[in-house]
């Protein structure tokens, strides 16, 4: 059965990961993550705003006891790419000391934003960090951050949909799509 197609109010945007596609990688990142943090303290910790929907999404496929919290992030570019100075937006309302926490990304690029959480939460006493991404762009690799749980590995193509954005738009498309003409501008 073919899956969802384009929308018409995106026109130029074609579709990567139809929402059967999104929604069957969810439940099996969510079952391995339930099998991994069984009895542990998880804090699933998202990274606004990108990885909005689909933690929204993975917290459902974990069948187990978490706290979910948010932190923003903003990152300063010279215009054409990432400069990797991030800064924190907005930090999460409870103390992450002694939890076990699952950072939760939209895409990994050049690796420099997760690098910096990293870096960030190393002083905050978690009993354990990993990282889970929907999307992975090796090819685009800076910083050797380890991704543990990856929904998919991508090509160096600009996505938007399902969280993620181009200038602020697409986010709430329920499919990832490529964006045709891809800016230069991340
Ligand atoms: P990194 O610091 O280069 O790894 O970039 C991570 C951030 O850049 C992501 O959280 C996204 O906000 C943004 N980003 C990187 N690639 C894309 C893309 O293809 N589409 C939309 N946003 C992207
Ligand atoms: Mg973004």
């Amino acid at each position: 059965m073919p899956e969802d197609l384009s929308v018409s109010w995106a026109p130029g945007v074609q579709v990567l990961f139809g929402e059967a596609t999104l929604a069957a990688r969810v439940a099996e990142l969510g079952a391995q993550i339930t099998v991994d943090y069984a009895g542990l303290p998880l804090t699933v910790l998202c990274v606004l705003k990108g990885a909005a929907l689909f933690a929204a999404d993975l917290v459902r496929a974990i069948s187990l006891p978490l706290q979910l919290e948010f932190l923003g992030v903003a990152s300063y570019g010279d215009g054409t790419t990432s400069s990797g100075e991030v800064r924190i937006t907005s930090d999460t309302g409870t103390p992450l000391h002694d939890r076990d926490v699952l950072v939760v990304e939209d895409i990994v690029d050049t690796g420099l934003t997760l690098r910096f959480l990293l870096q960030a939460l190393a002083a905050r006493g978690c009993r354990s960090v990993r990282t889970c991404a929907l999307l992975d762009k090796p090819s685009r690799r800076v910083e050797p951050v380890t991704v543990d749980y990856t929904g998919f590995e991508v090509e160096d193509r600009f996505l938007v949909g399902y969280g993620l954005d181009h200038d602020e738009r697409w986010r709430n498309l329920r499919f990832v799509g490529v964006l045709e003409a891809a800016p230069p501008v991340r």
